[in-house]
């Protein structure tokens, strides 16, 4: 009968490196909070149970968990923060009854993914002692516990790098905190820590040199490039351009063109589809999904945007919490805020501001527009340099343009206002009035012509001029 595997995340640190007000395991990459990275990399690997360590920031954490992760993971709580041996003490308390292998990883290694979590299994069913884990080469080891091992290569002991002599300083392979242990050992070993050592702390290292002592230890040597751990905001930004340029290489290989993918930023929520065109500098924020055929200009940022087949989003559309239909163009320099629809092949051209609008199929506001709290239905055409006057200063109030429109230049739409199916309003109209269909509205001074009186014009204002020099 194969193994049963249970994983312990150990997230209840301070993370005082991170000198930050957030607990260091709720700082985001690519828009997911640290510790999901490596929640989700347990649970795609097809492990049944995980459980989280909760300590330090646990109310924000425990909510995050419950609503990331909805009755999948369980949270244990370590009430002070003692070391992480201390630590996975707390996380073997939400896993009493079980009996197989424990696997044990940190919260603060983003960058650990299913297939990493898949090789530390097939290293514990295959190996006869009590204990499993990966190690690292890397160029600069600081920070890092070292492994140390004996004449004929075996794994010895952890050395903490405070507790490290210059020797053992010097040795590159470190430990990347991912452990596969069997839980009766784990259990016993962890009731025999001391916290004797630099940091006065219980070290969940030193179980690895109890294993060595009972039966062995199997090392599984695994790229640092997944392995990296977070422990100040340097190392956060690294880890941040790694995933950033995983997401975006693995979008490349799932047929989306992206241009430069060091520029591109995807998060890790967002979809995009094969065939989908991302230039470069372009962000795609949150629950965003972007259909396949659309085009992404650059410098666009969309934050929990649908995008539809065919649209094209021209340089630095920036879109918030909206939905830009089929075939349907913006930009450049378009900003749609939150509640915005486009449907089916409209424009918005550059220097078009929407708020919770929608414009009807095949609509247009080509220049300069502010479109705010409207309801334009389709083949209306806004002319620029028109605005919706959607605020009195108190309340906000709706626009409705019926289907067929046609709103001249530098008009006002004094809401709450609508425009009848076909009217026509002229352009330079303040509009107050609903305008009936198929009316025109004209609300302009009208116009005067002073045959021959600019020469006379010109030549009184250049006697001012020579007026106002002499006084
Ligand atoms: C730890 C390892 C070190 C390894 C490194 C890999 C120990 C003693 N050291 O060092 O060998 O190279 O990780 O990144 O294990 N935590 C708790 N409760 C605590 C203390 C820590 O839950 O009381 C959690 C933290 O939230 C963090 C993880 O354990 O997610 C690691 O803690 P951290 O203090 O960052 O350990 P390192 O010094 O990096
Ligand atoms: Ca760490």
């Amino acid at each position: 009968m194969s193994s049963e595997f249970a994983a312990v995340i150990l997230a209840a640190g301070q993370g005082t490196r991170m000198r930050s007000h957030l607990p260091k395991v709720l700082h985001p990459l690519i828009g997911l909070p640290m510790y999901a990275h490596v929640t989700r990399a347990v649970l795609e690997s097809g492990v049944q149970r995980a459980v989280l360590v909760v300590g330090h920031g646990r109310e924000a954490l425990e909510q995050d968990v419950a609503e990331r992760f909805d009755g999948r993971v369980t949270t244990a709580l370590q009430e002070r923060q003692l070391g992480t041996g201390d630590a996975a003490r707390a996380g073997l308390s939400g896993l009493t009854d079980f009996r197989d292998w424990v696997l044990i990883l940190c919260g603060d290694t983003p960058l650990v993914h299913a297939g990493l979590v898949r090789a530390l299994i097939s290293a514990a069913e295959s190996c006869t002692g009590p204990l499993a884990m990966l190690t690292s080469r890397v160029a600069d080891p600081t920070g890092y516990g070292r492994i140390v091992r004996d004449a004929e290569g075996r794994v010895q002991r952890i050395r903490e790098h405070k507790d490290a002599s210059p020797e053992e300083r010097a040795i590159d392979e470190v430990n990347p905190g991912v452990y596969a242990v069997r839980a009766p050992f784990l259990r016993d070993a962890l009731a025999r820590l001391s916290s004797d050592n630099a940091q006065g702390e219980f070290y969940l290292t030193d179980v690895v040199e109890q294993a060595a002592a009972h039966g062995g230890v199997t090392a599984v040597e695994w790229p640092f490039e997944d392995t990296q751990g977070v422990n100040d905001r340097a190392q956060l930004a690294e880890c941040e351009a790694a995933l950033r340029l995983r997401r975006a290489m693995q979008l490349a290989r799932s047929g989306v063109t992206v241009r430069d993918p060091r520029t591109v930023y995807v998060d890790a929520r967002a979809v995009v589809e094969p065939d989908a065109i991302l230039e470069a500098n372009v962000h795609i924020r949150g629950a965003s999904v972007i259909a396949s055929g659309a085009r992404i200009d650059t410098g666009c940022v969309l934050t929990d945007v649908r995008v539809a087949r065919g649209a094209y989003l021209k340089p630095y559309t920036v879109a918030t919490e909206s939905v830009i239909g089929e075939d349907a163009q913006a930009g450049p320099f378009s900003h749609l805020r939150p509640e915005s629809v486009m449907e089916a092949e409209s424009h918005i051209g550059n220097f078009v501001e929407m708020k919770k609008t929608r414009l009807g199929r095949g609509s247009k506001a080509n220049h300069l527009a502010y479109l705010g709290d409207g309801e334009i239905g389709s083949d209306v055409n806004v002319g620029a340099g028109t605005i919706f006057c959607n605020y009195d200063g108190v309340q906000k109030h709706q626009t409705v343009l019926e289907d067929g429109v046609f709103i001249g230049s530098d008009s006002q739409l004094v809401a709450p206002i609508r425009v009848g199916k076909g009217a026509y309003v002229g352009t330079g109209t303040t509009v107050t009035l609903d305008v009936p269909p198929d009316a025109l509205a004209v609300g302009r001074a009208r116009q005067s012509i002073k045959e021959n009186y600019a020469p006379r014009l010109r030549a009184k204002l250049k006697a001012q001029k020579e007026a106002a020099k002499k006084r």
